[in-house]
């Protein structure tokens, strides 16, 4: 009697991969993320109860952190600049430690890790520490040596993350920061309602749930289109910016095509000289309900490229019909606030990398060169 059976293949639960699955997963890792950290309106998260002080009387926050953390920190450094109106700079952790930067006690120093051992962050950590800043880490590993080393700790609760290319462990990274942001703001008084702002962060779930449900196949699809595309752009503007440089390192990471974010704004300086005719480029594009202007530079960025002849993919919100005559094909995101809008359009950028991967035959889990956790320098 012989009962044959891969322990991989089991966990991954009937799923092609477990990217595939992980992706799937990003309701409920999201969900499990805001789980006890809201009450009556208002977040409040547990494991930062007696440690106002870390966020009164600093006057600069540093998130440091590496690859796809370091873009949940960009989507952060808009959040809690906005909520806690204390100024935000993002660095790579191996650009953070190997200079001389200016730190002391009025500096909160936040990193960002989902295993919590990448090296170069943890080295940054201690560096923080060592020259008098104050130190909390978001991590999704419980007990992990970067929250050892840290004066606080915000868990993510994404689950374990397999494949090397991350993506629930993206979306809890920034649901951790948006939390942390509110909670900033709720200590530092400089959010007085957050009433709105929590039932955005508590409709996420569903909404990122819909994303999967209405816009896989279409993606999927596109993908299937483009199986023999040698490079492809991607514009964002405000957080759909570091979204873009995700949607980049997704694409490069596992279908090893060339793909570059850029800041929809550096249009003109630079990256429109790429643009050739059938040159494929990813577009975010900003709810008009949050910003008129914002939007409308973006509408005109997407005539600039498609007056060159890109091929145009627009994700935006529902309804928003401003780009149908320019765009090649519009992806659709539910309606949110501005700073959740991210967790919602980088679903269809993850399902591309994932589809496109797949369609040249490649291990979607387990990218060449890579490795899911980086513990050496
Ligand atoms: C590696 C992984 C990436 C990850 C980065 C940071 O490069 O392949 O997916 O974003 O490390 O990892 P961390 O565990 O610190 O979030």
């Amino acid at each position: 009697f012989d009962v044959s059976w891969d322990a991989a293949a089991a966990e991954k639960g009937g799923w092609s991969s477990f990217m595939a699955k992980e992706v799937a997963e990003q309701p409920e890792a999201v969900a499990k993320t805001i789980l006890g950290r809201v009450h009556d309106g208002q977040v409040v998260i547990p494991e930062l109860d007696g440690l106002d002080e870390l966020f009164i009387g600093i006057n600069r926050i540093i998130i440091t952190a590496c690859g796809t953390a370091s873009y949940a920190a960009l989507v952060g450094k808009y959040a809690i600049e906005q909520w806690a109106r204390v100024a935000v700079d993002v660095e790579l952790a191996h650009e953070f430690r190997y200079r001389d930067p200016v730190i002391g006690a009025d500096t909160l120093v936040v990193s960002i890790s989902q295993s919590g051992e990448t090296m170069d962050t943890l080295m940054a950590v201690k560096y923080a520490r060592e020259r008098g800043a104050r130190t909390l880490s978001i991590c999704n590993t419980q007990g992990a040596t970067i929250p050892r080393e840290s004066d606080a700790v915000v868990y993510t609760h994404a689950g374990p993350e397999v494949a090397v290319a991350s993506t629930k462990a993206f979306s809890a990274q920034i649901t951790a920061l948006l939390l942390l942001g509110l909670h900033m703001g709720r200590v530092r008084g400089t959010v007085a309602d957050a009433s709105v702002d929590v039932a955005e962060l508590q409709a996420l779930p569903e909404k990122i749930a819909k994303v999967l449900a209405s816009e896989q196949e279409h993606v999927e699809q596109l993908a299937g289109w483009m199986a023999d595309t040698r490079s492809v752009l991607f514009l964002g503007r405000h957080v759909g910016f570091p979204i873009a440089l995700e949607g980049a390192l997704k694409l490069k990471e596992i279908s090893y095509i060339h793909a570059e974010g850029f800041a929809a704004g550096e249009l003109k300086h630079g990256p429109i000289a790429l643009i050739e005719p059938g040159q494929p480029v990813f577009v975010l594009l900003p709810s008009p309900r949050h910003s008129a202007l914002i939007h409308s530079k973006v509408v005109s960025n997407i005539q600039e490229i498609r007056a060159r002849g890109a091929r145009v993919i627009v994700v935006a919100e529902e309804g928003d019909v401003a780009v149908l005559p320019f765009a090649d094909e519009v992806i659709r995101i539910p309606l949110a606030g501005a700073m959740f809008e991210p967790l919602l359009s980088v679903v269809p950028l993850q399902i591309f990398a994932m589809a496109l991967a797949t369609a040249k035959g490649l291990d979607v889990d387990q990218p060449r060169n890579l490795a899911k956790s980086v513990t050496v320098e």
